[in-house]
């Protein structure tokens, strides 16, 4: 399989899991913070016009600080919709298509049943209405532009919920954690599993094509927090699980008010690419043995 992908972010839990899965003849240039700075467009605009020969470009980096973004609003904006809405362009100019990820976040969660792709947005925060804009920037501005919607990324590095529970259960003999939050939780490696090998077909696919456009991208099955901590408990604390007590979003409070519904629907992506993502317990056992075996790809 041959394909040159140009992806803004090299740190983070996609981008390394990009990275950790590309196979031979797949070359992926990550551009770090220091070689193309998100809040600078010009120089996201460059990079790309000035990548040579690419088949695609993923954004794989993100403001994704989602509390903190209160109090930056114009940096969230700054890095996830000016710049993307750059890559965009530039993409545009160069006939490449763009890869751009995006959030269950842009909802308000008051539906009644998973979103599906057509529902309208009503994000309850900057970070949510930044990735929107992000969003509405990228499908306007590049007509080959897939934006990929993702819930609750696990990895086995990085800052997520897996590495904070874990973290809270060495040291805390019991835990709060919420329970009436629900989504998808999606591994960041099942995510770059899709974009690696769906690649070779997005880098062909011609503007007008269904492949492009929204796209919720997440792994099967609902949790709440409360049933995620459990499943991680159950698989790395079985005999010595930590207490715990679930607890309404309410006794947590954040300068970001949470959706309690972030599930997402997934019928176009088995419509559009024949596929479903595995139910996220099992996801959630391979980063465990990857973590447990660090030399051991999920
Ligand atoms: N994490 C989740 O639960 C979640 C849920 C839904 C959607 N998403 C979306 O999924 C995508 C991937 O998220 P993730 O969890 O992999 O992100 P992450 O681990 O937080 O990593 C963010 C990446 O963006 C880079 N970055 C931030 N500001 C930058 C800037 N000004 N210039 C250049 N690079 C910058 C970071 O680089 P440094 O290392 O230099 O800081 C890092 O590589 C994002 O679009 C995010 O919005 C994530």
């Amino acid at each position: 399989m041959s394909l040159r992908i140009l992806q803004f972010g090299a740190t983070g839990q996609l981008a390394r899991e990009m990275l950790d899965r590309a196979q031979p003849g797949m070359e992926i240039r990550a551009l770090s913070r220091a070689e193309a700075d998100l809040t600078d467009p010009e120089a996201v605009a460059r990079a790309v016009a000035e990548a040579g020969d690419i088949d695609l470009v993923l954004n794989a980096a993100a403001y994704t600080a989602v509390d903190r973004a209160e109090s930056e609003p114009d940096l969230a904006y700054a890095v996830n919709a000016w710049a993307p809405r750059a890559m965009a362009r530039a993409c545009q100019a160069r006939g490449v298509p763009l890869l751009h990820i995006s959030t269950d976040m842009v909802f308000s969660g008051a539906k009644d049943g998973p979103y599906v792709e057509t529902d309208a947005p009503a994000p309850l925060h900057v970070y949510g209405a930044s990735k929107l804009a992000g969003e509405q920037a990228v499908l306007e501005a590049c007509d080959r532009a897939l934006v990929m919607r993702v819930s609750w990324l696990f990895s086995a590095h990085g800052q997520n919920f897996l590495q904070m529970m874990l973290r809270l259960a060495e040291t805390q003999p019991r835990l709060k954690v919420v329970d009436d939050q629900r989504a998808r939780p999606t591994a960041s490696g099942d995510v770059a599993a899709f974009i690696l090998s769906q690649g070779e077909r997005l880098a062909r696919a011609p503007s007008g094509a269904p492949d492009w456009g929204l796209l919720h991208l997440v792994n099967a099955g609902v949790a709440s927090r409360y049933d995620m901590a459990r499943a991680i408990f159950a698989l790395t604390r079985p005999n010595n699980p930590p207490l715990m007590e679930p607890v309404p979003t309410s006794a947590f409070p954040t300068p970001a008010r949470r959706a309690l519904n972030a599930v997402l629907d997934t019928g176009r992506m088995q419509e559009v690419f024949s596929l479903q993502l595995r139910p996220w317990e099992e996801a959630l056992e391979d980063v465990l043995a990857q973590m447990a075996n660090p030399k051991e790809t999920a």
